[in-house]
């Protein structure tokens, strides 16, 4: 039993981290969900320790709901039927890594190349996985340089390449091309390659794009990671990584103490994030994601355009729900939880309101001298 201070102890927590909540637009993390009829699984205790597709000693698990999702994630990805593999993960640097060890394991001796907007999972990654690896150019839009990967990879053109394209860079949203990045190192002379695309915001939505970027295992990704908590909704981080089964299989282990084989980069796997995703993706099907899409960029529309008419300039990429404009102060930083580097951004995901949007455009435009003695730390729609 909590005594009175504990109790107290959690309400401050719970309030504060609402509070937190209202004020969220600089990071992809989808909000208003209503998980509520999946509550009474958090009584029972589950693993999904092991290979998602094999039976296990372990049988407190949701396992059927995990092959469920990688087959949902399989098939708006375009892989061959019964050619795919993948599992549920706990965040997107575990996906990045697992892609870059298929890689490893595809091309020994390879040298990864990634783009200088490329998240910082994968430099980590590759230090990791003791790889050598080359970082390219980007273009201002966040987009990979075809030129400078041509140039850097004819400098090793005797190596194999592993190469990470982002469909949808986390600043700019900037979105790599599989086919092209396939077609520069066809002419540079470099036959073993591996392409890990991070789909980690844009996965759900980039297959229903016009025109739709080129990604997916039919545009000749090797392997691909899509977040769960960004664009679909999930109250924690999690995601899928997939790739093909004959590349899986090498570097598969059966493990007599869980009584199945061991092929995710976790042991012990949340059974809780399948349940989550697999309710996601029931509920809304692919009509309820391409719907909720388009509200999401209709309001990322409408912010760069405010921002623009109150002489910020903001912009964003074609079909991006992040907005870019220059780094915001301290204050808006701070209290927005604005991701900024060389530009700051917000994002729109699901459950991102107008009201949210407005209350930041204000903040970030009304002019500091009228802030003078304003409480900045007040609820999100007061001014800050
Ligand atoms: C493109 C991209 N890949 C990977 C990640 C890593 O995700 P996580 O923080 O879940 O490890 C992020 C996070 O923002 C991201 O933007």
């Amino acid at each position: 039993m909590l005594d009175l201070h504990d109790l107290e102890q959690l309400d401050d927590l719970f309030h504060s981290m609402e509070e937190a909540n209202e004020c969220f637009l600089g990071y992809p993390f989808a909000k208003g969900f209503n998980y509520e009829p999946l509550w009474r699984f958090l009584k029972l205790t589950a693993n999904n320790v092991g290979d998602p597709f094999k039976s296990a000693t372990y049988r407190v698990s949701s396992r059927v709901f995990e092959c469920e999702v990688i087959e949902f994630f399989a098939r708006l990805f375009r892989a061959q039927s019964d050619e795919s593999w993948g599992y549920i993960t706990n965040g997107g640097t575990e996906r990045n890594i697992y892609g870059l060890y298929q890689g490893r394991e595809r091309c020994p001796n390879g040298i990864v190349y990634f783009s200088q907007d490329t998240h910082y999972s994968v430099s980590k990654g590759v230090h990791l996985l003791g790889l050598e690896h080359c970082v390219v150019r980007s273009e201002p839009n966040g987009e990979m340089s075809y030129d400078d990967l041509w140039q850097q990879a004819a400098r090793a053109r005797h190596r194999p390449a592993v190469v990470v394209a982002n469909i949808g860079t986390t600043m700019k949203e900037g979105k790599d091309d599989a086919r092209r990045i396939r077609t520069v190192l066809r002419d540079v002379g470099i036959n073993n390659v591996h392409i890990h695309c991070d789909a980690a915001l844009c996965g759900p939505y980039a297959p229903f794009l016009t025109p739709k970027p080129a990604f997916d295992f039919a545009d000749g990704a090797d392997t691909i990671t899509v977040s769960g908590h960004k664009f679909l909704g999930a109250p924690m981080p999690c995601g899928v990584v997939l790739t093909r089964k004959q590349y899986v299989e090498r570097v598969m282990r059966a493990i007599d103490y869980i009584g199945t084989s061991d092929t995710t980069l976790s042991g012990s796997r949340n059974a809780y994030t399948p349940i989550v995703l697999w309710y996601a993706i029931r509920s809304l099907g692919v009509e309820g994601i391409k719907h909720s899409f388009h509200q999401c960029e209709q309001l990322a529309a409408y912010a760069a355009e405010q921002l623009n008419a109150r002489g910020v300039s903001a912009w964003r990429n074609p079909d991006a729900l992040t907005v870019v404009f220059p780094p915001v102060e301290e204050r808006i930083k701070n209290k927005w939880q604005i991701a900024t580097q060389d530009v700051s951004h917000l994002v729109v995901t699901p459950g991102t309101t107008r009201r949210q949007i407005d209350a930041l455009i204000e903040a970030m435009t009304t002019s500091r001298m009228n802030l003078k003695g304003a409480d900045v730390r007040g609820g999100c729609a007061s001014r800050a």
